[in-house]
């Protein structure tokens, strides 16, 4: 299965690439930025596990994005960023990536990221391992807060900034710096192989399904730092999400509980 989800990545990465010079772009509904590119990547994945899975469900953040599909069904399911970092790849940035995570019992059993411009490709199989490219990787060791790197990313919207900002003052007040890279499924495989220490953002499933099993993998605690309400699966919970080594986790949801109250 992974090696068939690594093919499918690697073959919509050179797609991307080679649209990089001729996309156009367009504005979904709540002004979110989309090319022309993101649809063809969401296609192609999307064609290739119908073909060989026709009776998967997929969740794909272009053409298939009603996240209900994940709850509703015992069938396995394919998760699908075709690109996370739109506004990157759009603005000729290299921090841009295809995501693909295939769950099966209600966790993630196995995901790649991959960044086709810098042909890193991030993959996880549960209970296995995590890789880059075919290097196992770990999560970093840092323990200091003070000296401890962290990313984060800001929603489209703009209508609920003050909170995010208070976050963003008490790590920066209390962390080495901050780090807001434009693809959250690079910033969870970065803390995954030790380049950033610490992730927090509220996202959407497409953004981290993958990523998530990466970092996990990887020795990271993946978790969010306000409650998971009652009910609800923490593998696919997309608000407050954080992710770190097991040492900096608690001490990194303390301070964004901080600035909550
Ligand atoms: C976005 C990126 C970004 C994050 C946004 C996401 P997209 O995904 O992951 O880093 O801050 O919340 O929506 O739109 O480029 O697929
Ligand atoms: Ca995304
Ligand atoms: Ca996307």
């Amino acid at each position: 299965m992974l090696n068939f989800i690594k093919t499918i990545a690697r073959d919509a990465g050179a797609l991307i690439v080679r649209e990089r010079s001729s996309f156009t772009s367009d504005f979904k509904a709540n002004s979110e930025l989309v090319t022309s590119a993101d649809l063809s990547a969401d296609r192609f994945i999307c064609a290739a596990i119908r073909a060989r899975f026709p009776d998967h469900i997929i969740l794909a953040e272009e053409s298939a994005p009603d996240i209900s599909r994940l709850h509703k069904t015992d069938r396995p399911v394919w998760i699908i960023d075709p690109i996370d970092g739109t506004v990157n790849y759009a603005h000729g940035h290299y921090q841009v990536a295809i995501s693909i995570a295939y769950v099966e019992d209600g966790d993630i059993h196995s995901g790649v990221v991959y960044n086709p411009f810098l042909d890193e490709l991030f993959s996880a199989q549960r209970e296995v391992g995590a890789w880059l490219n075919d290097e196992p990787v770990r999560v970093g060791g840092q323990t200091d807060l003070r000296r401890c790197l962290i990313a984060t990313g800001f929603p489209y919207a703009k209508d609920n900034l003050a909170p995010l900002i208070r976050r963003l003052a008490l790590i920066l007040e209390n962390c080495a710096d901050v780090r807001r890279l434009g693809s959250a499924a690079l910033d969870i495989c970065w803390v995954a192989m030790g380049r950033l220490d610490g992730y927090y953002e509220t996202l959407s499933v497409w953004d981290f399904a993958a990523a998530q099993l990466i970092a996990r993998e990887a020795g990271a605690t993946c978790g969010h730092f306000q409650e998971v309400p009652a009910g609800v699966n923490p593998v696919f919970h997309n608000e407050n999400i954080l992710i770190a080594n097991p040492v900096l986790f608690p001490q990194l949801r303390k301070l964004l509980q901080a600035a909550d109250v």
